[in-house]
């Protein structure tokens, strides 16, 4: 449509239908209706909305904010702009996770498996990432052969079959949240409160699982950077999963500094291979715990987080949750013989030591800094487009607390074709150390339960 027949219907348009006056009333600090919240939603869906229409409203509600019932409005609307996946023929509980974004966040790898071998059904839907590192879609692809786009069927299928299924966003779920999320990504809007409760609740609610845990990433390398913020948006989407009939339970957790010690492709699917053998770091087994108690408790399978703790753990240290992972990756038609010898899966080129500069306690490990280190080496993509190094990014040596002696390896940088240079420098500034002891952030800062009503 020209701009000139878009600015005529818009004129044409009862006022209470009209996009210009939605703008106009969120500008200045009004509430919306719930038929202007569809209205906006459906236009823009439908292209009779300008997508610098939707941009301004966008920043107008990060300004000014929405109340509870506009993002549960805007939260339905995401929703029955698509699909919802219907579950109903599988039996037993189905459970989902989801985090708002961490640096080095490989949880999804473990907990799903996990989770098959604990009593639920678990299906996971993940994105591709289009920040500094990839999503676990791109983390799954390390594996040779692995399938990661499912149809609506095949999911199914799966999960009657293993009870787990994680594949690629179908573009019907909740499409209408995939192009506002494509606009506050390129207009600075994407770190609103209600936005993004809206974004992450109506794709699960698409998902239709019937129990939820969103983990809420505060810190340095969240859209969160205050507690307060992440208890806001915690609350927040509780409320809206309330509303709307489904149980969210909230874990909120630490990004100070990124989870485990890998960033990257193959490093971090290494990392996960390592926490569902029972070993691997201690911070993404304790997230992995945390989540997993929640959902079982949430789903009725155990009666309170200890017990269920108790039982997750013991499925990572006897080996039956690696077990799952590995029919999980054998129905997606990946290479098992990849998560025996790692070494078939994408590789760097060579090695290089980042060492300290001092003697001292590491008092800074910047996830932001370090994860554009990982981009700058090609385990980022800029654009849609852009292909990502699956076998580059860095390890960590040391973590928050820990004490290094001048010249020892602070960081590993796995480098592929690109310069590895400026990924040197930023590592530069993303490590601060101190002379004193530093004591490491806590890992879990808060978790609310919402149990399941069958
Ligand atoms: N993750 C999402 O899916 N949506 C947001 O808005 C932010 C994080």
């Amino acid at each position: 449509m020209s701009q000139k027949s878009r600015l005529e219907t818009a004129l044409l348009k009862p006022i209470k239908h009209n996009i210009i006056s939605i703008i106009d009333k969120k500008r200045r600090g009004g509430t919306h209706t719930e038929k202007e919240i569809r209205f906006l939603v459906e236009t823009m869906v439908s292209g009779e909305t300008a997508d610098y229409q939707v941009s301004a409203w966008l920043m107008a509600t990060c300004i000014q904010g929405l109340n509870l019932e506009e993002t549960t409005w805007l939260t339905r609307a995401f929703v029955d702009s698509g699909e919802v996946l219907d579950l109903s023929s599988i039996e037993g509980v189905i459970v989902d996770k989801h985090s708002t974004g961490g640096v080095g966040d490989k949880a999804t790898l473990v907990l799903v498996p996990l989770l098959a071998v604990s009593g639920v059904h678990v299906v996971k839907l993940s994105g591709r990432g289009l920040g500094f590192t990839g999503g676990t879609i791109d983390k799954l692809e390390a594996i040779p052969n692995f399938h990661v786009a499912l149809s609506n069927e095949e999911i199914l299928a799966q999960m009657k079959s293993i009870g787990a299924a994680i594949s690629s966003q179908t573009t019907d779920l909740a499409p209408a949240d995939g192009k506002m999320y494509a606009l506050r990504d390129v207009t600075a809007t994407v770190d609103s409160i209600p936005l993004i409760a809206a974004s992450v609740v109506s794709k699960k609610i698409a998902t239709g699982a019937q129990a939820i845990v969103l983990d809420i990433k505060v810190g340095r390398g969240a859209f969160m950077k205050t507690r307060e913020d992440a208890q806001a948006l915690a609350k927040t989407c509780r409320k809206v999963g309330q509303q709307l009939g489904r149980s969210i339970s909230t874990v909120i957790s630490s990004m100070d500094q990124p989870l485990g010690y890998s960033i990257g492709h193959t490093l971090e699917v290494i990392e996960a291979l390592e926490t569902l053998k029972g070993e691997g770091p201690g911070d993404l087994r304790e997230l992995c715990l945390k989540l997993g108690s929640v959902l079982l408790v949430s789903a009725g399978i155990s009666p309170n987080l200890e017990k269920a703790e108790a039982q997750l753990a013991t499925h990572l240290d006897d080996g039956t949750a690696y077990k799952k992972f590995q029919e999980l990756v054998s129905a997606q038609g990946g290479d098992l013989e990849a998560l025996e010898d790692t070494s078939l899966m994408p590789q760097p080129e060579r090695i290089r030591i980042f060492p300290a500069s001092k003697s001292g306690y590491v008092k800074t490990l910047d996830s932001l800094k370090i994860a554009q280190a990982a981009k700058l080496l090609g385990a980022g993509r800029t654009t849609k487009e852009t292909p990502i190094d699956l076998g580059v990014g860095v390890i960590l040596r040391k973590k928050i607390g820990d004490f290094v002696e001048a010249g020892e390896a602070l960081v590993e940088l796995f480098v592929g074709k690109k310069h590895d240079e400026e990924a040197f420098e930023q590592l530069k500034e993303a490590i601060l150390l101190s002379d004193t002891p530093v004591t490491p952030p806590p890992l879990v800062d808060e978790v609310s339960l919402s149990a399941t009503n069958f």
